[in-house]
């Protein structure tokens, strides 16, 4: 590496904390810098190419699709753009954005693939900061910015949605966890990943279980939710397709 091109990491870095400024609490400048750390620390383990891989990390919510109307195609684009601005080789700048493409969820019954091992390096490390106790507050926080219910008990989780579906759901936050979050531990590309995904992992059904006993104060959770959430206990979950 040479020492023209680990200054990209760095001015990269001060580019996203302006970027990111004011931005949803789920999404902002401490999101990307986890995400950031997370997958210096699975490279480490993984391997990949480590430039490619941080400056995706650090770019790869910045003019994000859930903020952009569902514009999928502005945040690698903005990604490109700026490295390209900052005189970074073209051929690196577009393998960057083509990490950033391919790293949103795609739905509880898209498809999973790694495109790369940095994709897979990238897309793991967003993950882990969707679990644990920041991936609860993160939901609650998106959930809140776009004034969605916490819960509904008459709106099931959908666990059958593709792609297009679940971009354009709008189901309350305590759904997004069946139907997204709790599926992750099991999807990580990488072997480290999945093996650090286990405790966050518990700790959701932990919160889950607590969460509905006191939402439904006084009363047993519905039987669909109880018998949705034993579902989720175990080792693995059910498969969704
Ligand atoms: P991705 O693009 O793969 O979904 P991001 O890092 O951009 O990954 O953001 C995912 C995070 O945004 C989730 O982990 C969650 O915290 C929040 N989020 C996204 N959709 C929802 C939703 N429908 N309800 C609650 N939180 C959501
Ligand atoms: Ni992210």
């Amino acid at each position: 590496m040479t020492i023209g091109q680990h200054a990209t990491v760095a001015i990269t870095s001060e580019h996203v904390r302006q970027q990111l400024q004011g931005a949803e609490p789920g999404h902002d400048w401490w999101h990307a810098s986890r995400v950031w750390k997370h997958a210096i620390f699975l490279q480490k383990r993984e391997g990949g190419d480590r430039e490619l891989i941080e400056l995706a990390a650090l770019l790869h919510d910045v003019r994000d699709y859930k903020f952009e109307d569902g514009d999928t195609a502005a945040g690698p684009e903005a990604a490109r753009l700026w490295l390209v601005s900052q005189g970074y080789p073209e051929d690196r700048a577009k393998a960057v954005a083509e990490i950033i493409a391919a790293i949103n969820f795609r739905g509880p019954a898209g498809e999973e693939l790694a495109k790369s091992l940095e994709h897979a390096v990238v897309q793991d490390a967003d993950r882990l900061d969707a679990l644990g106790a920041i991936g609860i507050a993160r939901a609650f926080s998106y959930g809140g910015h776009f004034g969605r219910e916490m819960l509904d008990p008459e709106i099931a989780p959908k666990l059958t949605m593709g792609t297009d579906a679940y971009r354009k759901s709008r189901s309350p936050t305590v759904n997004h966890f069946f139907e997204k979050l709790l599926l992750l531990r099991d999807r990580m590309l990488t072997e480290t990943a999945r093996e650090l995904a286990a405790e966050t992992h518990n700790f959701m059904l932990q919160f889950l279980t607590q969460f509905l006993a006191e939402f439904f104060a006084e009363e047993e959770p519905p039987e669909s939710w109880a018998q949705l959430l034993r579902e989720y206990h175990g080792d693995s979950h059910r498969q969704s397709r």
